[in-house]
C-alpha cells in the first residue's frame, strides 16, 4: 500500500530547546493514528512541520510524495489546529462557504452540517459570537470541507462537551471506513485505543512507541502468571524464553513477569508442570502510561 506521509529524521530547535529529535515514520492510506504524548512531547510542532507550517531545523516531512506548501497537496488536506482560530466579522455559513470554494470537490454544506452536526441557528452567527465548543464544531466542518484524503487533529476533542465528542469521534470512524487517512494527537490513552488502528507514543521529541494499540499496552503494562507449585521449575529454560522476562518467588508463589501471559500459559502446559492456583495480573494501564513517560524524564 502506498505511504501518504513519509518524514524522515524531522528535528525541530527553538533557541536551545530540542522540541522534537529525529522523528521519523511514515503513514499508509487508510490508517488511523494517534499521536499520544504528555504536554510538551512535541505533537504539535510535529504536526506543524508535517503540514509546512513550521520549518523543521533537520530532516524532512513529504505528504503524498510532494511538499505540503504545493497546492495540489494542500488539497488533499484537511486540518484542525489545538487553536481553532476564525476569522472574525464572517457568518458561520459564510466562513464555510469561503473554504469549500478554496478546493475543487467540496463537500456540500448539507454534508458538513450531517457530519459536524452544526444547528442551522449556529451557521447564521458570526464566529466571534461563538463558544469554544461551538468554535471547535466550525473549525472541524472547515477541516471537511475540501473532501480531504488525510485530516490532522491536533487535541480535538479538548473542549467538546460529551454529546460533541460523540458526534466527532462517529464522524471520524465514518470517514476511516470511507478510507480516509486520519491522524490525530492526544493525551489521552484511552482516546488512542478506541479509535486508533496504530498509536504513535511521543516522549520529550522523541518516539518511544509505535504499533497497534494492543501491542502499546502491552508494552506498557507490566504483566505476571503467576502460580504456586511443589515442583522444581525449569527455570533456565523458562527466563530463556523472548516473553519472559523475570521469574520471582515470593510468599510461596511463582510469579513470572511477560508481556505475553498467552504465551507464558502455553509454556507451562507444554513443559506439564504442576502447577495450581494461577493467577493472571495485568497492570493498570494509565498508570504505566504515566510511569513510562515520567520515568523517560527522569533520565534526561
Ligand atoms: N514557538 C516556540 N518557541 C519555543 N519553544 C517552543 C515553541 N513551540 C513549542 N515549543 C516547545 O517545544 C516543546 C514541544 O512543544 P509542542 O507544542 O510540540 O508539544 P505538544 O506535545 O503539542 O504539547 P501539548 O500536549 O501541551 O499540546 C515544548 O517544550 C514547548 O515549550
Ligand atoms: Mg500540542
Amino acid at each position: 500500500m502506498e505511504n501518504v506521509v513519509e518524514i524522515h529524521h524531522l528535528t525541530k530547535i527553538f533557541k536551545d530547546k530540542k522540541a522534537v529529535d529525529h522523528v521519523s515514520f511514515s503513514i499508509k492510506k487508510g490508517e488511523v493514528v494517534a499521536i499520544l504524548g504528555p504536554n510538551g512531547a512535541g505533537k504539535t510542532t510535529t504536526m506543524l512541520m508535517m503540514l509546512g507550517l513550521l520549518n523543521p531545523t533537520n530532516g524532512s516531512a513529504k505528504l503524498f510524495g510532494g511538499e505540503a506548501k504545493e497546492k495540489w497537496v494542500r488539497e488533499k488536506i484537511g486540518v484542525m489546529l489545538q487553536d481553532v482560530s476564525l476569522m472574525d466579522g464572517l457568518k458561520v455559513k459564510e466562513i464555510l462557504r469561503l473554504f469549500q470554494s478554496y478546493y475543487p470537490a467540496p463537500l456540500s454544506m448539507e454534508q458538513l452540517i450531517k457530519l459536524t452536526g452544526l444547528a442551522e441557528e449556529d451557521l447564521k452567527r458570526r464566529t466571534e459570537k461563538l463558544s469554544g465548543g461551538q468554535k471547535r464544531r466550525v473549525g472541524f466542518a472547515l477541516a471537511l470541507a475540501g473532501n480531504p484524503d488525510i485530516l490532522f487533529f491536533d487535541e480535538p476533542t479538548v473542549g467538546m462537551d460529551i454529546s460533541a465528542r460523540n458526534m466527532f469521534w462517529k464522524t471520524i470512524k465514518q470517514l476511516a471506513d470511507q478510507g480516509k487517512t486520519i491522524l490525530f494527537s492526544t493525551h489521552y490513552l484511552q482516546e488512542a485505543d478506541d479509535i486508533a488502528s496504530r498509536i504513535i507514543l511521543f516522549n520529550q521529541g522523541s518516539i518511544i512507541a509505535d504499533g497497534e494499540p494492543d501491542a502499546i499496552k502491552n508494552k506498557l503494562t507490566r504483566q505476571s502468571v503467576s502460580f504456586i507449585t511443589e515442583q522444581r521449575l525449569p527455570r533456565k529454560m523458562l527466563i530463556e524464553e523472548s516473553f519472559i522476562s523475570d521469574l520471582i518467588e515470593k510468599d510461596g508463589r511463582v510469579i513470572i513477569v511477560t508481556d505475553d501471559t498467552d504465551a507464558v500459559l502455553a509454556k507451562i502446559y507444554s513443559l506439564n508442570l504442576q502447577v495450581k492456583d494461577i493467577r493472571i495480573e495485568k497492570g493498570r494501564l494509565e498508570e504505566a502510561f504515566e510511569q513510562l513517560t515520567n520515568k523517560e524524564k527522569e533520565a534526561i
